[in-house]
Formats: structure tokens, sequence, C-alpha cells
């Protein structure tokens, strides 16, 4: 749970649930996006600039340096980044150079140990970033450099049970960087949710599409038709909201029931829940008159068994229980929150090429107390706790990332086509995909803030 104070807490109502209440509509504008953002280089520059090395990024899950000497290294455009927790417990994360002459220090994904050496010289660092020893010592007119020279080391802070960084050195705090959404992503117990899935394929589009794709929800009859018998596909009856002054964006949309709009198909609604009603003891034959039912009866059952089942939800509203709590995160993944289990969804930049970018399908489940095994309803298969989580790459279409995401990529490749095209004209959106709107003006102020002080 969070850790909620008697005092209201900045996202949180008094009683520390989230704020649901619809934030103001912001102020935007009906500019064209012009297709040029998403294939040149020289915008790409700009965003490396001014955007990727200014904001908090997500690195990894702390469960991956789970004990003093593990490392893992990743990478970040045209960075490596090295991440480790040292022998007091501390997670860091550092350039993954070394500082004799720069060759990159640690190859492998994940690793172990409390000294990384460089396989060039042999300089020997430990894992909090200290030079540890070096050959020939005395051979340095500078001095010998242990004890004077150190890894460079990036901000970083661990929320949520995931290991945020920044390359920016004066980046503000993260909790004030996620403004509200950093209490309101924890009242779920992210600690607790356990990484059962991580993919990262290679794509050939650029970032942003991603980011705007989970930014609206306007798409999912033609792209996830399938998603209409178990939740809600219009935007009428979901909650929109953007986080102004800090960029992010939320949205909930109901779950566990079919759309407002659909009219029959309930067998297959009663297909798709059939786990959730074996686990909670319900008879889903009860909701064959009216499916709709399904989402108070859920959240009634829940409610009043949720300790007894190794799920405790008292940090979550009823409309948690079953609803989708999607948050888009400024600049470049999204949370979508069940309470039982999360995705993660982040894009990062192609080191050099504006129209390839690499994507992560991270699934979390939340295990309930006292099971090894769980039935991941995202993921349409049982995940066990005990299970080595492979990291999954390759090309778009090589690799699945779970039927939705599968889903989503499926456009991401013919929409970048199309942008490249003369043909693209910048587009003309809806009411419903404000977010996308507000997050490209977003990437644009980060830009003309970065060079209006470049330029002082
Ligand atoms: S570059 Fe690392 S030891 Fe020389
Ligand atoms: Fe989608």
């Amino acid at each position: 749970m969070t850790n909620r104070t008697p005092k209201q807490t900045l996202g949180l109502d008094a009683n520390g649930f989230i704020d649901e209440r619809k934030l103001p509509e912001p102020n935007i504008g009906t500019a064209p996006i012009s297709g040029e953002r998403y294939y040149s280089e020289e915008f790409m520059q700009k965003e490396w600039d001014h955007v990727w090395t200014k904001v908090w990024l997500v690195a990894g899950m702390e469960e991956q340096v789970a004990n003093p000497g593990d490392r893992m290294t990743f990478d970040i455009g045209k960075e490596s980044l090295v991440c480790t927790r040292d022998m007091d417990g501390k997670v860091r994360v550092f350039y993954n150079v070394c500082q004799h002459r720069g060759n990159k220090l640690v190859h492998e994904e994940t690793s172990k140990g409390k000294t990384m050496a460089c396989a060039y010289h042999g300089w020997r660092y430990k894992v909090d970033g200290e030079l540890a020893s070096v050959p020939s010592p005395e051979d340095y007119p500078e001095g010998n450099p242990c004890g004077k020279l150190r890894l460079k080391e990036l901000r970083s802070e661990v929320c949520g049970g995931f290991i945020w960084y920044s390359m920016n050195e004066d980046v503000m705090p993260l909790e004030e960087y996620l403004g509200p959404v950093y209490a309101q992503i924890q009242t779920y117990d992210l600690k607790r949710f356990k990484r059962t899935h991580w993919i990262t394929v290679e794509g050939q589009f650029n970032w942003k599409i991603v980011q705007d794709n989970f930014n609206e929800s306007y798409h999912l009859p033609f792209v996830h038709p399938s998603t209409k018998y178990v939740m809600e596909q219009s935007y009428k009856y979901c909650q929109m909201d953007v986080f102004e002054k800090e960029g992010h964006a939320r949205m909930f949309m109901p779950g566990n029931r079919p759309s407002l709009g659909l009219k029959g198909g309930y067998d297959e609604t009663l297909k798709q829940m059939q786990h959730y009603f074996d686990f909670w003891g319900l008879d889903g034959e009860d909701f064959r008159s009216d499916p709709h039912s399904i989402r108070a009866a859920m959240q009634k059952v829940k409610r009043e068994k949720g300790k007894e089942k190794g799920l405790d939800f008292s940090g979550l509203t009823d409309d948690q229980l079953t609803d989708h709590y999607h948050y888009t995160i400024f600049p470049n993944f999204s949370l979508s929150l069940r309470p039982d289990g999360a995705f993660f969804l982040m894009a990062t930049p192609h080191p050099t090429d504006p129209t390839r970018c690499y994507f992560d399908t991270w699934y979390l489940n939340w295990f309930p107390d006292g099971t090894t095994e769980y039935y991941s309803a995202a993921m349409f298969e049982t995940v066990s706790w005990d299970t080595e989580v492979p990291h999954i790459t390759g090309l778009v279409g090589e690799v699945a990332c779970g039927k939705v995401i599968d889903e989503d990529l499926s456009v991401w490749t013919t929409q970048q086509k199309g942008l490249m095209s003369k043909g693209y004209d910048g587009g003309y959106l809806t009411g419903q995909e404000t977010r996308v709107r507000f997050f490209h003006e977003e990437v644009d102020r980060y830009i003309e803030r970065g060079e209006a002080a470049a330029n002082k």
C-alpha cells in the first residue's frame, strides 16, 4: 500500500483513495501533427537533447537487481547504462562506460559480483561505482586513479517496484515529476506485482506512434473487437484526464461487463469472465440475462472476500476492483492497471533511426497471498511465481507480445508508412484523442523550453 498519511496527499482524497474527480480539460490547439515528427533526424536530435535527457525514465523492475552485487544493463537511444545494487543495498544507475579510455564496461544483460572488470585493460570497479583496482597503478603520471575516479552516476530512485533514472543532473525529484500520479499508481500494491512476461520487439515505427496509441481508445472497436464483451469501448462511458502541469494522462475504463452499446454476444462475455467466476465463487449463469450486472457483483464479492482470497484490496476504490486504470506517463510508457495485474508498455528510441524504436511489453501479476500459480487474464495463461522470466526479443512479427498488444502492433508499421507519405496532411482528431494532442504539445514544450535555455 502507498505510504498513506493522515494528511491529504497529492492525487488522493482525504481517505487515501485515488482522487477520481474529472480534471479540467486542457487548453489545446488544433495544429497539424506533422508527419515529419515521426521521421526527421533533426527532430529526433531535438527530442534527445530536450526530452530524453531531461525526463525521468524507467530502467527496469527492482527485482532484477534483488541482491547486493546484482546488475543489469540496458540501452536508451545511443547510451548504454548499467544498474547495480551495491553491497549496502542501494540501487544505482551508471553510464556503462569505463573511465580509462571509454570501453563499454558490462556487456551481459544480467550479471553478478562485487566488482565489474573492463575487458580492455582490466580496470575494475565496485558495484557502487568506485574504481577498485587497475593494472600498473604506479605508471600513471597523474597518480593512481583508484580512489579518484568513479563511474559516472545518474540520478535514480526506486518507486512502485520500478527503478527510475534520469540523465538530467538537475531533474526535479520523481515525486514532483509524477505529481498526482505518484500516489495514485501506488494505491495498487505495485511492489507485490511480479513481472511474468517481458518481451522487447524492434519495430519499424517511431516511438511516438506507440505512445499515441496508448493515449486513446478510439481504436478499440476496430483493433481489439473482442474487448467489447468485457470492457467499455465508448469514450462516453470512460473518463479521460490529462495532468496538465506534469504532462501525464489517465483513463478510467469500466471492465468486467460488456460495452454498454453491446447487444447480444453474452456467451462470449461469460466465457471471457469464466476464470473470475471460478476464482471468486460466482456462477456465470446467474448473469446470462443481464451481463451488465457482473461488474457490480464482482465489486461486491471482491470487497467481501478479497482478504480471504489473498488479495488485500483495501487501498482500492470499488471502481478499481473491476475497471482499467490506464496511466500514460510522459514521455514513453503506460501502465494499464487492473486490480490483480498490470501492463507496462514502453517505447524507447533507436540510437540513430527515427523510423525505428524498441517496444517493451511487460505483464505484471499480483499473485494472491500463499499462491505461486495464478491465471493471468490479460495474457490468457496460467503463470507461476517460480518461473524465471525470459527476456524475449525479436522483430515485430517474430515474437508474440500477447493477443491484445499484438493487435496494437499490427497497425504501427503501416501507420509509420502513411505518416511518411506526401498524402498525410497532419491529422484530424476527435475530442477523445485529446491526450494524443496533449502529448505532442508536451514534447514541443520540452523542446521549446530546452532551446530557449540553450539560447540564453
Ligand atoms: S578502456 Fe577500460 S580498462 Fe581501458
Ligand atoms: Fe490498443
